[in-house]
């Protein structure tokens, strides 16, 4: 796991957008599994920057999205469907045949899911998966407790999520209670994860995803066991990491890092 502290949001932001931009680089065609949340949205529009400024190029990019809430429209300004159209790709040049993100309006939500697995699968799996966190641990829906194996499934919402993301809604009692997400088991199969965190409402649950053992109680550790896993944070989100200092050595001094 390569932890990177970042001075501000913004710079976190920028650092993480250099990342998705090196995947694409390398493959243009690549698989980009996408997050929704405050956190993300600093990158977003770093990548839509270097689209517009830079040419970044996406119109052979695939994507899919981890989750979304079950029972909100897709033109509810609440749901997922909205805030990536919004927020990402109607600022970019992914064909829409591509973007793939879970229906929160199916009438089988058992037969979407294994569908869902599928087209991952199809696609040649995701090559680079964008994660926020949740005050609880969680990554994209899987609240404590998840299986750390789990797949594509609906899931109930920890009362903690709700509160949390009741600030996007009028009232607590609008937030949805079920979710259909990706499993901690699909997200751990894509090649690389990318975690972003900022804020001191964070600071707990990275410390416990980086640092604490790997625990279903906090689905992020899970990322422990991924093989190509990196955690963007900023000053606020790295504020409970132990291991701050030997964590800032190491970009200093990782093989090719440049020398200052
Ligand atoms: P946030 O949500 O980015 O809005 O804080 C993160 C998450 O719940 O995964």
């Amino acid at each position: 796991m390569e932890v990177i502290c970042c001075k501000t949001y913004d710079e976190m932001s920028r650092e993480a957008a250099r990342a998705v931009a090196q995947v694409l680089n390398a493959k243009p065609d690549a698989v980009l599994g996408m997050a929704t949340g405050s956190t993300p949205l600093g990158l977003y529009q770093e990548l839509v920057r270097m689209h517009k400024k830079e040419g970044l190029d996406f119109s052979q990019v695939t994507t899919f999205n981890l989750d979304e809430y079950v029972g909100l429209p897709t033109t509810h300004d609440q749901s997922y469907h909205y805030f990536m159209h919004e927020n990402f790709f109607k600022h970019v040049n992914i064909p829409l045949q591509n973007i793939h993100i879970p229906s929160g309006t199916t009438s089988n939500y058992h037969a979407f899911c294994e569908w869902f697995e599928k087209r991952i699968v199809d696609a040649g799996g995701i090559d680079a998966q964008i994660l926020g966190i949740g005050s609880d641990g969680h990554i994209a829906f899987n609240e404590p407790g998840s299986s750390l194996s789990s797949r594509t499934r609906l899931k109930t919402l920890a009362k903690q999520t709700i509160d949390d993301n009741a600030r996007f809604f009028s009232s607590r009692e609008q937030v949805p209670i079920y979710a259909i997400t990706m499993g901690v088991g699909t997200i751990l199969e894509a090649r690389k994860i990318l975690l972003l965190a900022n804020g001191k409402k964070k600071a707990d649950a990275v410390a416990q995803a980086v640092e604490g053992p790997v625990t279903s109680m906090i689905t992020a550790s899970a990322l422990q066991l991924h093989p190509d896993s990196t955690v963007f944070v900023d000053d606020d989100a790295a504020g409970k990491l132990k291991m701050r200092e030997y964590f800032d050595w190491v970009q200093k001094n990782k093989p090719g890092a440049p020398k200052v």
